[in-house]
């Protein structure tokens, strides 16, 4: 009994969230002045929504939704991105699960996540994912960055979803989210995290691996560490920087692969 306990106090003591990465860890970089949007804004259940769709033919039972980071859709990199979804072949949408309150490029992380909690954040995210569901989306992959890594990791843990990418994740607790994961899901997973990441570090990484990896999580784990970049780098990269470019890139085309691998 009490070694039990022990146990569930050394548990407790090594589980660690994963910090918000503040501005400054982010890399910015202007968008190319050639890239417009191509996708709208709908508002979907009551919930703004970027929504866009591949050019031409494509699937409407499958959908990917995208969970963006904490500059939510006023930062065209996030545009930029659910399009380069859509371009692979997805409808994509991207809900305002920030309730019109995106964090500015200069903003407090810390001040700002005070309002954007698990209990203002997960309503319109359902919103909109339960109206997809009833208009005939019977595959529905999600994609998070940062921020949307833990609600990648909360939709995958009630099984809402058919399959979950993210990258750079934070504000979920290792390991204890990752065993939760194991333990009720049969949700397909995978993890881009960035090497010189200070939030979800290669340790928390690789701490991750020890939960899901080596075939232990049956419905599928698959992560990729991408060196020379930080946090961020998956949503946004210097397109004088080679090193960050390629790593964009990568993560996107990793995700890709996954979701077409597990989407059916
Ligand atoms: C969609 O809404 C966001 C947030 O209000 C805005 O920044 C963006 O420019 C809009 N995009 C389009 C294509 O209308
Ligand atoms: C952000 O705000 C918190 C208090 O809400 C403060 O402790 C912290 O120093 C601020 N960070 C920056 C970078 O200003
Ligand atoms: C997942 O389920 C938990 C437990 O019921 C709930 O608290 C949480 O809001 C759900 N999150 C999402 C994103 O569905
Ligand atoms: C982008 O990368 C180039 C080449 O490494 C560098 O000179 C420039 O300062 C970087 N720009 C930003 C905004 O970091």
């Amino acid at each position: 009994m009490q070694l039990v306990v022990l146990l569930s106090v050394l548990a407790t003591a090594r589980a660690i969230v994963v910090p918000q990465v503040d501005s400054s860890g982010h890399f910015h970089s202007p968008v190319p002045a050639d890239a417009v949007p191509q996708g709208k804004n709908i508002t979907i259940n009551g919930v703004l929504t970027y929504v866009s769709l591949p050019k031409g033919n494509f699937d409407p039972t499958t959908a990917v939704v995208l969970l963006t980071d904490v500059f939510g859709l006023p930062s065209p990199d996030n545009l930029i991105l659910a399009d380069q979804w859509a371009a692979a072949g997805f409808a994509t949408y991207a809900p305002d699960y920030l309730n019109g309150d995106a964090l500015p490029t200069d903003g407090n992380v810390t001040t700002w996540a005070v309002n954007h909690g698990e209990a203002q954040t997960t309503p319109p995210l359902l919103a909109v994912i339960s109206a997809l569901k009833s208009h005939g989306v019977k595959k529905l992959a999600a994609t998070g960055y940062c921020f949307g890594g833990l609600y990648t990791t909360r939709l995958v843990q009630n099984n809402t979803i058919t399959v979950g990418t993210m990258a750079h994740p934070s504000s979920l607790n290792v390991p204890t989210d990752f065993e939760l994961v194991k333990a009720q899901s049969h949700v397909a997973i995978e993890i881009n995290n960035a090497e010189l990441d200070t939030g979800f570090t290669p340790a928390l990484a690789l701490e991750t691996d020890t939960v899901l990896g080596d075939g232990q999580y049956l419905p599928g784990y698959f992560r990729r560490q991408f060196d020379g970049v930080g946090h961020g780098f998956a949503v946004r990269a210097n397109v004088s920087d080679p090193v960050q470019v390629a790593a964009k890139q990568g993560a996107f085309d990793t995700s890709l692969a996954f979701i077409k691998a597990h989407l059916n």
